[in-house]
C-alpha cells in the first residue's frame, strides 16, 4: 500500500485516495477527541500539533499504511486545519497575498492572488465537508444555511465578506465565495502605481468630489468599484458629514465624520428586514451632507436620485453596468421595479439632472484594474441622454486617452480652476529659488 508516494506533492492533495484517507483520519481524530473528552480548541498550537502527530502515527501503524515523512507532515497540517480552522481553505485565509477564495463544490478551490485568478491544488473531501466548513464560518455570525434558506451573504468579523449558496440552488455542490478584508485598503497612490488610472484622471475625479458632483462608479463584479469609491470618498472635505449605506459593509473611508449603516436580512421567522431603501430614507433624517450607497441595486435608487438633487449633492454610489449608457438604462430599470409612476421623459430628466459623472472600472485579462471611461452627463435632448467622454482607456495601445472635451459642469470647472490657481504660486516660487 504505497499509493501516496506515487503522487507529486500538489497532486497528492487532489487525489481521491488522499481525500479518502484524510476523511477516515478525520473521523478517527474526531472519535478520539470525543472518547478522550479533550478540547483541542483550548490548547496551544504546539499541543494540538503533538496530539495530532501522535494520533496520526498510531493510525498509520494500526492500519499498516506505507506513508513517507513528508506526506505525514501534509496530513498533520491538514488535520490541524480541520480541528482548529477552516479545513483546506485555512492556509488561504492566512495567506496575505490572497484576496478572494472561491470554492465551487468539493473539488475546485480558486483564489485571486495579486489580481490573478488561479486554481489551487487544494480540495475538500466531499460536499458534506464543504458544508461543515461553511457552517463553521457562519455559526459565529448567527447566520444559517440549509435547504429552506440556501444562500447567505454576510460580513466576517474582520470586515471580509462571505457568500455561500448550496444545493438545490447551486447545481454543482455547495459554493463559497470569500472576499478577504484588506488590512490596508488601497489608496489613491496604490491605484496610480498599479496603473488603474493616471494623474490627470485622478485630478479630475478629486475635483469632482470636492465640487460636490454626484458620481456613479460602474463596472462588473470584482472590477474594483468599491475600492475606487472608497478612494474617492477620501476627498470629501473633512468638515462634511457622510452617511454610508451598504448591504454588507465594505467601505472603510479615510474620513473623520462617517456614520455607517448596514441593511439587515429577515430573521428566521421572516421578520425584521431592514432594506437599503428603508436605510436610505432614515439616512436622510440624519442630516447628512452626502450619502454614499455601497451598491445601488434596488428601489433605493429612486430615493438616491432624489437625495442627489435635493441638498445632498456630492453623493456617490456603485452600480453594476457594462457602459455609461448601460448604467443610465439600468437606473431606469431599477426605477421601474421600484414602481416609479411618472413618464419616461420625467424619469430621464431626473436621472440626467442627478447623475453628473460616471466612472467605469474594469478588470483586464491579466487581472489589472483600469478606469475604462470617465463620462460626464451633460443633460437631455429629444428624450435622450447627452453625455461626453472626458477620459478613456485604449486597450490596444494600453494607455489612457484624454479627449479634447472640457467638463461642462460649472461647479467642476470652478473647482478645477481654483485648484490650478492654488498650485500656480507654488510652482512659481520653485522657479524663484
Ligand atoms: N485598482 C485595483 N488594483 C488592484 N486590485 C484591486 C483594485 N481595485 C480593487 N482591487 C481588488 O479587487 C477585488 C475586488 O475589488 P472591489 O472594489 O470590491 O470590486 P467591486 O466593488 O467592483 O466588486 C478586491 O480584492 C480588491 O482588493
Ligand atoms: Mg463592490
Amino acid at each position: 500500500m504505497d499509493f501516496l508516494t506515487s503522487h507529486a506533492h500538489d497532486d497528492l492533495q487532489q487525489s481521491e485516495q488522499y481525500q479518502s484517507l484524510k476523511g477516515r483520519l478525520h473521523r478517527f481524530l474526531l472519535n478520539m477527541v470525543e472518547e478522550e473528552n479533550v478540547n483541542p480548541g483550548d490548547w496551544s498550537h504546539d499541543q494540538v500539533r503533538d496530539y495530532v502527530e501522535a494520533k496520526i502515527h498510531f493510525f498509520i501503524a494500526d492500519q499498516r499504511l506505507a506513508i513517507n515523512r513528508r506526506e505525514v507532515e501534509t496530513l498533520v497540517g491538514d488535520m490541524i486545519d480541520e480541528l482548529l480552522g477552516f479545513g483546506p481553505i485555512q492556509r488561504l485565509i492566512e495567506d496575505e497575498d490572497v484576496n478572494d477564495i472561491l470554492v465551487n463544490g468539493a473539488t475546485q478551490i480558486y483564489v485571486e492572488r495579486r489580481g490573478k485568478l488561479l486554481k489551487t491544488p487544494l480540495r475538500f473531501i466531499d460536499d458534506a465537508h464543504v458544508l461543515r466548513i461553511i457552517h463553521r464560518i457562519l455559526a459565529p455570525l448567527g447566520r444559517r444555511l440549509d435547504e429552506t434558506s440556501p444562500m447567505v451573504d454576510a460580513r466576517l468579523p474582520d470586515g471580509g465578506r462571505v457568500n455561500a449558496i448550496v444545493p438545490p440552488l447551486a447545481l454543482d455542490g455547495p459554493s463559497l465565495s470569500i472576499r478577504k478584508f484588506r488590512k490596508e485598503p488601497l489608496r489613491a497612490g496604490d491605484l496610480l502605481t498599479y496603473g488603474t488610472l493616471n494623474e490627470p484622471m485622478l485630478k479630475l475625479l478629486r475635483a469632482a468630489v470636492r465640487a460636490r458632483c454626484n458620481l456613479l462608479v460602474i463596472g462588473a463584479s470584482g472590477a474594483g468599484k468599491t475600492t475606487l469609491l472608497n478612494v474617492l470618498s477620501g476627498y470629501i472635505p473633512p468638515e462634511e458629514r457622510i452617511v454610508t449605506i451598504e448591504d454588507a459593509a465594505e467601505l472603510s473611508l479615510d474620513h473623520p465624520h462617517v456614520v455607517r449603516l448596514e441593511s439587515r436580512p429577515p430573521n428566521l421567522e421572516g421578520q425584521g428586514e431592514v432594506n437599503m431603501r428603508a436605510l436610505l430614507r432614515n439616512a436622510l433624517r440624519m442630516r447628512p451632507d452626502r450619502i454614499i450607497v455601497g451598491e445601488v441595486r434596488g428601489p433605493e435608487m429612486l430615493d438616491m436620485l432624489q437625495a442627489m438633487s435635493t441638498g445632498h449633492e456630492g453623493s456617490m454610489g456603485t452600480l453594476h453596468a457594462n457602459s455609461p449608457r448601460d448604467a443610465l438604462s439600468r437606473l431606469e430599470m431599477l426605477a421601474g421595479f421600484a414602481g416609479y409612476g411618472g413618464s419616461e421623459f420625467t424619469l430621464r430628466q431626473q436621472v440626467a439632472a442627478a447623475i453628473e459623472l460616471i466612472v467605469q472600472v474594469g478588470r483586464m485579462q491579466g487581472g489589472e484594474r483600469r478606469v475604462l471611461h470617465i463620462h460626464e452627463v451633460t443633460g437631455m435632448a429629444d428624450n435622450n441622454y447627452l453625455m461626453q467622454e472626458l477620459f478613456r482607456y485604449d486597450p490596444t495601445r494600453q494607455e489612457f486617452m484624454q479627449t479634447e472635451l472640457k467638463p461642462h459642469n460649472p461647479k467642476l470647472q470652478r473647482q478645477l480652476q481654483a485648484e490650478e490657481s492654488q498650485t500656480a504660486p507654488f510652482v512659481a516660487s520653485r522657479y524663484v529659488i
